[in-house]
């Protein structure tokens, strides 16, 4: 069996489906802004996510809760103008889908129509049931989110591993099928909840299930971009890999730079007209 796997100039939420038919695993991360989402789009990368983790890591907000679809529409535009070959996915905020489906898909309209975006997410299962539908038949793709959801942080009061208990992991898999089911989303984040009910929700879908902080045993991984390149470093779950400590290597910079100003080392002969 040839294990070549497809090139694809341009991902699709087909795509998406086709790989995990194929079991090639999807890459995710976020971005916020023109210049990261261009080096994670050339760099390979399949779904650019922006995230409303947007609210945490861009605005120094402690919950997801702040943000403004304004505000997500602002780091999508931002986005989308970079991205050449990734899928761009853009979260919902708090307080734009929970209220009617009438609502849920006007903000999915705005975000489709004035940030260029290719989909939406929203957290939820068989709570936003019906503002899903309706944002699926007016022809905009879903993405789902279940297990930790940090738009609900103050109904569950930390940030913990989600459905260790039977009865929290039976509606979270009776959850993922009606994402599916329902015509359906196209495919699930799974955030913090346990490896074997990831993997076991995964193998009951056709839909990809894009996992953090749920194991190996899903279609694909996601992570926020600025904890994986360690400019963040106050966070430090154990599902984090970072693969670089940007936060060092900065720092040194400007300490550098600092001091090259001060000794008037910068600019030099040739840094000047
Ligand atoms: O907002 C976000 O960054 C997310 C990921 C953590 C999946 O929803």
């Amino acid at each position: 069996m040839s294990t070549a796997k497809k090139e694809y100039k341009r991902i699709t939420v087909k795509s998406l489906t086709e790989m995990k038919r194929n079991n090639e695993k999807i890459s995710m991360l976020t971005a916020y802004d023109y210049t990261m989402a261009r080096i994670i789009d050339n760099a390979g990368v399949d779904v650019i996510l922006v995230g409303d983790s947007a609210s945490n890591v861009m605005a120094g907000h402690e919950t997801t809760l702040p943000i403004t679809l304004d505000q997500m529409i602002y780091h999508a535009s931002s986005v989308v103008r970079a991205v050449e070959r990734s899928l761009v996915v853009v979260d919902l905020p708090f307080g734009s889908y929970q209220s009617d489906p009438k609502e849920a898909l006007r903000s999915a309209i705005r975000i489709m129509k004035e940030s260029g975006g290719h989909s939406v997410k929203l957290e939820g299962g068989s709570e936003v049931k019906d503002s899903i539908k309706r944002i699926l038949h007016a022809g905009i793709p879903v993405m789902g989110h279940l297990g930790l959801t940090p738009q609900s942080i103050y109904k569950f009061g930390t940030y913990t591993v989600r459905a260790k208990e039977k009865a929290e992991a039976e509606k979270l898999k009776e959850d993922a099928l009606a994402l599916q089911r329902w015509g359906g989303c196209f495919a699930i984040v799974l955030e913090k909840v346990p490896a074997a009910l990831a993997q076991e929700v995964a193998a009951s879908l056709t839909i990809p299930v894009i996992g953090i902080g749920a194991g190996s045993g899903v279609d694909g991984q996601v992570l926020v971009s600025h904890d994986m390149f360690g400019m963040t470093h106050e966070f430090n779950p154990r599902f984090l890999r970072r693969y670089l400590n940007l936060y060092e290597e900065m720092g040194n910079a400007v300490g550098q730079y600092v001091k090259d100003v001060k000794d008037v080392d910068f600019p030099n002969d040739k840094e000047q007209y």
